[in-house]
């Protein structure tokens, strides 16, 4: 009998750090690979398998990164390659994988590339970004609109064309059908994969290619004043394109000539659309991310069965799942559904089948922070007041020290520390036997001590109980039960047959184990439990 390898994105758990927030190490009050490495202990200790940073390449930082100014070095603000290097040889000495930030959708404007492409007509990279004449008339090429306000097209006068930018007009938008400019990304791929890292996050994946003929998108007659400008149109041209996928599966070979990468892609779509980026055979992505954790608005049972009901059924045969709780562009766990079903929806995360990725300081608890209008960064809070993604950005806690230890006490952070600081942060909780990140810690060595809980299938049960969901993970002859109960009173759940003298091993209380009762269980408002047989 051959032996089932996994890889190690499919046992493994992802931690997302957002650079600029997690460890501060030269006091300018914005977090650096220095502080990161600091670090590596914790992440260790956490028992993650793999860190995804957000960018930390040169960038005019209008939108904290994601607008790059050079694909292939680091912004002094973060430290220089050498530290990158070490930083990765530190991490891959843990055991800890190094995922970087791949942004091929668009620049920023004070990149070379399109500093060439702006400064005529004729010059050889004007082809690298998509430039467009006014309709006749005058006016922009068509409706499309920027995520951060306005028309997706900026008029340049010296040109006497229009650039294309789905988001900022400082992040002008590559032109994926120049074959000139994906080779180009390529080698900026490659560069990093040289370098040891063990794969990328792609940012915005199915908006690389738009369509041939840039038609008008329809507007969305549900908008209404207040949400999002870009939210008036559907991006029915300008997402999600025919070709999309042909170019998945070249991004895929890149990979494909080092051993062991993992490609992960940044794609809110339905389920029916987002598996699709496994590509045939599995040629395209490793982890199409699967936000729906995240987007789910009505938090309860029936919902969340569904939603793994579906996903499930859904992905390919030999699709490998993952779920998401969290990232830096929505709000946090704890600020959508309140800290006791934060800790549910961690036991759900920790003990579903795919791999799971954690958004830092979800750990711990950390909530958005509110920001006061003088103090906003983000480019989208400009553009659609709050709507902004700082709250969710806020620095890491560490510790009781003011600035909760993530930068000195005399620098000032970027963005203002959460005001509970003093009881959520990683000190305090570490020596808390009841923490969230002590409920954390225990889940991830749990989930990985046990193949049926990293690798094991997903059995789904009609539990009958009101807004508890419970499901079975098997391995062998090895089988947990999770039952979860998303309500605030509690609740009694019919144990299946073979659980009935099974051993809670974890409640999200962290204060029972042992034996479980004879036929029913009583969970506890807002209560997850773990049971062996
Ligand atoms: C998605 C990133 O997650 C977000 O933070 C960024 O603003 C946009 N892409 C543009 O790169």
């Amino acid at each position: 009998m051959t032996q089932y390898q996994p890889f190690w994105w499919q046992t493994g758990i992802i931690y997302q750090v957002y650079p600029r927030s997690f460890k501060d190490n030269n006091a300018d009050g914005i977090g650096d690979l220095q502080g990161i490495h600091e670090k590596l202990g914790y992440l260790s200790w956490l028992g993650v398998d793999a860190i995804w940073l957000s960018p930390i390449y040169p960038s005019p930082m209008v939108d904290f990164g994601y607008d790059i100014s050079d694909f292939t070095d680091i912004d002094p603000l973060f430290g220089d390659l050498a530290a990158f290097d070490h930083l990765v040889q530190e991490a891959h000495a843990l055991g800890i994988k190094v995922i970087l930030d791949f942004v091929p959708n668009h620049s920023s404007d004070e990149h070379e590339w399109f500093k060439a492409s702006r400064s005529s007509r004729d010059n050889p990279k004007h082809g690298w970004y998509i430039w467009r004449d006014p309709v006749p008339g005058g006016g922009p090429p068509n409706n499309w609109l920027s995520h951060f306000g306005g028309s997706a097209w900026e008029y340049d006068a010296g040109l006497g064309e229009y650039y294309m930018h789905t988001f900022h007009t400082t992040q002008p938008d590559l032109d994926w059908r120049n074959p000139l400019v994906r080779q180009a990304m390529y080698d900026v791929m490659r560069f990093w994969l040289n370098r040891g890292v063990d794969g990328f996050r792609i940012d915005v994946l199915p908006f690389l290619v738009k369509d041939e003929n840039l038609r008008d998108n329809p507007l969305n007659p549900d908008w209404q004043e207040g949400a999002p400008y870009y939210l008036r149109i559907f991006r029915v041209y300008s997402e999600n394109q025919p070709g999309i996928h042909r170019l998945v599966q070249e991004l895929r070979q890149v990979a494909e000539e080092y051993s062991d990468r993992v490609l992960i892609g940044e794609i809110y779509l339905p389920y029916k659309e987002l598996v699709r980026y496994y590509g045939d055979n599995l040629s395209g992505i490793h982890l199409p991310f699967n936000f729906q954790l995240i987007l789910l608005a009505d938090w309860r049972a029936e919902k969340i069965k569904d939603l793994v009901d579906s996903y499930e059924a859904t992905l390919p045969v030999g699709a490998w799942p993952n779920w998401v709780l969290g990232n830096h562009d929505n709000p946090r766990v704890v600020s959508r559904l309140g800290p006791g079903q934060a800790r549910v929806a961690q036991m759900l995360l920790l003990t579903l089948r795919g791999t799971p990725t954690f958004y830092y300081g979800d750990e711990l608890g950390m909530h958005n922070v509110k920001i006061p209008p003088e103090l906003a960064h983000d480019p989208q809070e400009k553009s659609s007041p709050g709507f902004g993604r700082d709250p969710a950005r806020t620095p890491m806690q560490w510790d009781s020290t003011l600035n909760a230890g993530f930068c000195s006490p005399a620098a000032i952070p970027w963005l203002p520390v959460a005001e509970d600081y003093l009881q959520i942060n990683v000190e305090e909780e570490k020596a808390d036997p009841a923490s969230m990140l002590t409920l954390v810690h225990e889940l991830i060595g749990l989930r990985k001590a046990q193949p049926a809980l990293h690798s094991g299938d997903y059995i789904a049960l009609n539990s009958g109980t009101e807004n508890c969901f419970g499901y079975i993970r098997k391995w062998v002859n090895q089988a947990f039960l999770v039952i979860l109960n998303f309500s605030d009173q509690p609740r009694f759940f019919n144990l299946p047959d073979e659980f009935k003298q099974g051993r809670i091993v974890l409640s999200t209380y962290l204060d029972r184990e042992g034996p479980v009762g004879p036929v029913k269980i009583e969970l506890r408002e807002n209560e997850g439990l773990i049971i062996e047989v």
